[in-house]
């Protein structure tokens, strides 16, 4: 073990999109553990579009980072050294370890042991059976409600969640239509994770595609991003359709926010609704989703893609793959 913890700082708040000089690396000594501590060595680290809203100050549903403070980000990672009965050293944990080698922790619901001997590597608990497969889980079951025969649209369908909901869509035996920014990525989610139609957002007109692969119209819209492709989908909601709101990534480098949906009347047309969800507002369903996403997972029926970006050096410049769209499916960096 180094003596030594090289940790990203919030060093700015950005202004539009991320910079590298938003964040600072220092390097400072290792913290020892506290009684009912552990001291973790953070393996991988999960960078997420969620990060750049909590660079942002002003109120959401968890308070922003502060200047100074170590970057907020879920890892995985193992521990060194325990003063907590619960773990001892050589646990594989996944915990809240920030953009840092070391992070000393309290079992507080957010460090966590690691199911042992799962045939998949240490990442996936960053990925399909972490936060995002947990998103796409929950997103898609609880708040889309999609049955039989639906038609399920997915924004950022090539990504770490949306690759995740046409699959369970799929499973779930709905007609799956997923929109993204490339023919790579099209060609990658209707060959590999079975989706039946891709639109490429990028090239083509999003009404006509969507009136083209959805001929029954839209059941259930899993929105990752807003704007316009969200519109485009509110235009062909269905009666009692369910729009599940889970992110908005066209909005999170914004400086002025764009004028709401035009097409949002058809929600009192089509008695349809929207609604918005928070993974962890399930974290006590977190074992039931990761049971589920796992059995899938072990069957075949699940596949999932990650991007692993080497040395934390790197995170500061990784992280805005997620928002030039050149991330295929989970972006995490070695730490
Ligand atoms: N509600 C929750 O609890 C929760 C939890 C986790 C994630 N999320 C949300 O889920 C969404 C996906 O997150 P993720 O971790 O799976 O990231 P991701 O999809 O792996 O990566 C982000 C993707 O967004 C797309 N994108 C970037 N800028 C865009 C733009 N201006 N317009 C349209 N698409 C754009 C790109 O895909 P393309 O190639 O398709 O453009 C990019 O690959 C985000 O909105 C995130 O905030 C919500």
């Amino acid at each position: 073990m180094s003596e030594h913890n090289r940790r990203i700082l919030l060093a700015a708040r950005p202004e539009g999109m991320i910079k590298e000089s938003d964040f600072r690396m220092e390097t400072v000594a290792v913290e020892k553990p506290g009684d009912g501590e552990v001291l973790v060595r953070n393996e991988y680290l999960s960078l997420d579009p969620a990060m750049r809203g909590w660079m942002t100050d002003r109120p959401s549903y968890i308070p922003p980072v502060q200047l100074g403070e170590v970057m907020r980000g879920g890892t995985v990672g193992e521990v060194l050294e325990s003063k907590h009965p619960d773990f001892k050293a050589g646990d594989k944990v996944r915990a809240m370890g920030g953009w840092q080698d070391y992070v000393v922790s309290k079992p507080d619901g957010r460090l966590m042991k690691l199911p042992e001997g799962l045939p998949i590597p240490i990442t996936a608990h960053l990925s399909v059976l972490g936060i995002t497969g947990l998103t796409a889980y929950f997103g898609l079951l609880d708040v889309g409600q999609p049955k039989e025969g639906e038609t399920v649209v997915v924004s950022t369908a090539a990504g770490a969640v949306g690759s995740i909901v046409g699959q369970i869509a799929k499973i779930k035996g709905c007609r799956a239509v997923g929109l993204t920014s490339t023919d790579a990525k099209c060609t990658w989610i209707k060959e590999e994770l079975g989706y039946d139609a891709a639109i490429n957002y990028k090239t083509e007109e999003i009404s006509p595609a969507l009136a083209q692969h959805c001929p029954k119209g839209i059941d259930v819209y899993f929105d990752n991003v807003g704007g316009e492709i969200l519109n485009a989908a509110l235009g062909q909601i269905n009666f009692k359709g369910r729009v599940a709101i889970c992110g908005a990534i066209t909005q999170y480098n914004a400086t002025k926010m764009p004028p709401g949906p035009s097409n949002y009347l058809n929600l009192l047309v089509k008695s349809a609704r929207m609604e918005g969800f928070i993974v962890m507002n399930y974290l006590d369903r977190a074992m039931e989703g990761a049971m589920q996403l796992g059995q899938w997972l072990m069957e075949g029926k699940l596949k999932y893609k990650e991007e692993i970006v080497d040395n934390l050096e790197n995170a500061p410049t990784a992280i805005l793959r997620l928002f030039n769209s050149s991330n295929t499916g989970k972006l995490i960096v070695k730490i």
